[in-house]
C-alpha cells in the first residue's frame, strides 16, 4: 500500500495506474460505511485509491473540527487489509495553500436541510471533492447515501463543472438495531447510545405511513417528529420530507419521484443525521 502526503507524490503514485481508477474521499474514522464503498469501488475498478483527511472547510465556528475522532493507526491497518493501493494523507497547509480563495458553491442544491443548518459546509464539501478529482483524475468515485444532500451537492458540481467521472452511491451501513454506522457514533456515551436508535424509529415510522397511502410531506415530518420527541435525549433540528432531486419540501408526494426522508438530531451534544429515501 503507497501512502502518500503531497499532490506531486499523488500524481506521481497515481500515474503509474493503468485501468479504471475509483476513489473513496473519507474523513478517517473508519468504520464498516466506508467498507462498504471500499468493497464496491474494488469490484468495479482496476486500482482504487483512497482519501483520508478531515476537512477543515466543512466545519463551521463551533462545530467538532478539533474534537472530530481521528484514528490514523487503525485506518491505514483496515485499508491496508482491505487490499488498497493508495492513500492519501495530506496535512491540511498542503492542500489549502495561504491566501487559498477559490471556493466552489452549489447554490441551490446546498441552501436547504444540512446546508440551512450548518453555512459554508457544502460549499467546504464540494471544494475539496473537486480539488481531489483534480489530484487523482478517478473514472469513478464512490458516495454513501448515509448523505444524501452531499451526493445531490457533488453529483451537480461534477456535472457543471464537466468532470469525467462517475458518482456511484452506495447504500446506508446501519447497526443491528437501525443506527447509521458513523464516526460520530463514537462520541455517545451508552445512554445516548440507546436514544440514537430513534433516527432510525422515526424513519421507519414515517415509512409505514408512506406504505399505508399517506402521500403528504407534512403528515410524514409530523410521524417523524412525534417519534423524536417521544426520545427524552433527543432534540429534532429538523425533519424533512423533500423532492429528491431538487431537494425542495414535498407538499403532496408524486409516485414517479418519490420522497427523501431527512433529519438531523441532536442526542445530547451529538448531532446525527440520517435519511431514507422512499
Ligand atoms: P466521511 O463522513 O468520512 O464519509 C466518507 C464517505 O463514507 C461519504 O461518502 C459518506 O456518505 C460515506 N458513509 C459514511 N457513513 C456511511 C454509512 N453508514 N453507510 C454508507 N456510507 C457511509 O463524507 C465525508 O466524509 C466528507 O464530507 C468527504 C466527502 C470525505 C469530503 O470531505
Amino acid at each position: 500500500m503507497r501512502i502518500v502526503s503531497t499532490i506531486p507524490e499523488l500524481r506521481t503514485a497515481r500515474a503509474q495506474m493503468d485501468g479504471q481508477f475509483g476513489l473513496v474521499p473519507t474523513m478517517g474514522a473508519l468504520h464498516e460505511g466506508h467498507g462498504s464503498l471500499v468493497r464496491l469501488a474494488q469490484e468495479q475498478c482496476d486500482h482504487i485509491g483512497v482519501s483520508i483527511f478531515v476537512n477543515p472547510a466543512q466545519f463551521g465556528p463551533g462545530e467538532d473540527l478539533a474534537t472530530y475522532p481521528r484514528t490514523i493507526d487503525g485506518d491505514l491497518s483496515l485499508l491496508k487489509d482491505l487490499g488498497v493501493a493508495l492513500v492519501f494523507t495530506p496535512a491540511p497547509e498542503s492542500l489549502y495553500l495561504p491566501g487559498h480563495q477559490t471556493w466552489i458553491t452549489v447554490e441551490e442544491l446546498g441552501s436547504p436541510l444540512e446546508g440551512k443548518s450548518r453555512p459554508g459546509h457544502f460549499r467546504g464539501v464540494a471544494t475539496i471533492v473537486a480539488k481531489l478529482f483534480n489530484a487523482f483524475e478517478p473514472d469513478r468515485a464512490y458516495f454513501g447515501q448515509k448523505d444524501a444532500q452531499q451526493v445531490a451537492v457533488i453529483r451537480r458540481m461534477a456535472r457543471d463543472l464537466n468532470f469525467p467521472v462517475d458518482i456511484v452511491v452506495c447504500p446506508t451501513v446501519r447497526e443491528p438495531d437501525g443506527l447509521a454506522r458513523s464516526s460520530r457514533n463514537a462520541y455517545l456515551t451508552p445512554e445516548e447510545r440507546e436514544a440514537a436508535t430513534v433516527l432510525y424509529r422515526a424513519l421507519a415510522a414515517a415509512r409505514r405511513q408512506y406504505e399505508a397511502g399517506e402521500r403528504e410531506g407534512i403528515a410524514l415530518c409530523a410521524a417523524m417528529r412525534s417519534v423524536i420527541d417521544s426520545e427524552p435525549l433527543a432534540v429534532a433540528e429538523y425533519v424533512s420530507a423533500s423532492d429528491p432531486d431538487t431537494l425542495c419540501e414535498t407538499e403532496s408526494i408524486d409516485p414517479g419521484s418519490g420522497v427523501l426522508l431527512s433529519m438531523a438530531v441532536r442526542i445530547g451534544k451529538t448531532r446525527l443525521i440520517d435519511n431514507m429515501l422512499l
